[in-house]
């Protein structure tokens, strides 16, 4: 696959944007574990015009984590513009833009989703930004507004001639939000249309080796984005990689090494973000990490207890010593 100038070798897994997820951090983790290519989390344009300090952090980014997209949302040509160009100072390999978010509040001001409403309006978006920075342009959206406006087959070919260099499609509408199951099939409806040349990346449900695969194999896409089954499971890039290349066997991943990805996690968070907003944010990952461990319950409640890292650290080393001969529960 190529977007503009970036080659990426075999098939290549991205690792989706996810707001309070994919910080610096995190994006570390899943690169050292496979993810060939990243974003940061969404930017409200109008934050980054107005230099608002939450937006401004979500520019940070690591050389290690390269490629790497900043991903910006926003509703008028004119913000997304400014955005664009304060993030391309920033230095990234790519712009994204977030056509996807179904949150009412972004939707209602007609960004994120809430611009499949108004597909002129997104294309000149598209365009303005296109032609705002010299980096390769990409999008992430739905397959359409709802059930009776499934336009992405359509949508594709208009945002490739507007000019941008890939597009990643999750295969649901704005109506479904997360519920019931992403549909695929016009995602690969898009990679059947002879006139398309863009790159497309698949996202929505891949939570396995095999799940990806049959992805790959049906519809044909360039590459696939994983999401939520990242999230505590960083490690699922090399699940599928191994899967890929013909390893089939479930990557198991034991207490010591999850307590060591865990503890990594932390101590990247608390160097990014300092103590008080790390011993926060960490709190929903924990059980994540030792997700089908029996008896977690307990060490979880302990862990939301702490107030200092130290605190953190000792406790996962009580956790690896309990869990030495763990197996896991099928
Ligand atoms: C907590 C969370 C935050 C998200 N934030 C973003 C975001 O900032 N930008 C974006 O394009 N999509 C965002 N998404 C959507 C994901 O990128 C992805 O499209 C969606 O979760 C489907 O993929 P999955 O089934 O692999 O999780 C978010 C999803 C979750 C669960």
């Amino acid at each position: 696959m190529k977007i503009g100038n970036i080659n990426f070798s075999g098939f290549p897994l991205a690792l989706a944007p996810m707001e309070d997820v994919t910080d610096p951090p995190f994006r570390a983790l899943c690169k050292k574990m496979g993810a060939d290519i990243m974003y940061t989390e969404f930017i409200s344009s109008e934050g980054l015009i107005r230099d608002a300090q939450k937006s401004i952090e979500k520019l940070d980014m690591d050389p290690e984590e390269r490629p790497i997209g900043i991903q910006i949302f926003g509703h008028s040509e004119e913000s997304m513009v400014q955005a664009a160009e304060i993030a391309t100072l920033a230095k990234p390999d790519l712009i994204d833009i977030n056509f996807g978010c179904p949150v009412k509040k972004v939707v209602t001001k007609c960004a994120g989703a809430g611009a499949l409403q108004d597909i002129p309006n997104l294309l000149r978006i598209t365009s303005a930004v296109v032609k705002a920075t010299h980096l390769p342009v990409t999008v992430k959206t739905r397959l359409g507004w709802d059930d009776d406006k499934k336009i992405i087959v359509e949508l594709a070919e208009m945002l490739q001639d507007v000019g941008i260099q890939a597009l990643t499609v999750h295969g649901r509408t704005r109506s479904q939000l997360y519920k019931g199951e992403a549909d695929w099939t016009l995602i690969g409806r898009i990679k059947e249309n002879p006139r398309m040349y863009i790159p497309i990346i698949g996202n929505g449900d891949i939570t396995s080796g095999e799940k990806a695969l049959e992805a790959k194999n049906r519809y044909g896409v360039d590459a696939i984005m994983i999401g939520r089954a990242s999230i505590g499971n960083p490690w699922i890039f090399r699940e599928i990689k191994q899967y890929f290349s013909g390893n089939t066997a479930p990557l198991v991943i034991d207490a010591g090494e999850r307590v060591d990805i865990c503890r990594e996690h932390l101590e990247r968070s608390v160097e990014w973000k300092g103590i008080p907003r790390s011993m926060n944010e960490m709190r929903k990952h924990y059980s994540s990490y030792f997700k089908g461990f029996q008896n977690f319950k307990e060490f979880k409640i302990r862990l939301m207890d702490c107030h200092h890292p130290d605190e953190i650290y000792q406790l996962l080393e009580e956790v690896r010593e309990y869990y030495l001969d763990f197996k896991f529960q099928e």
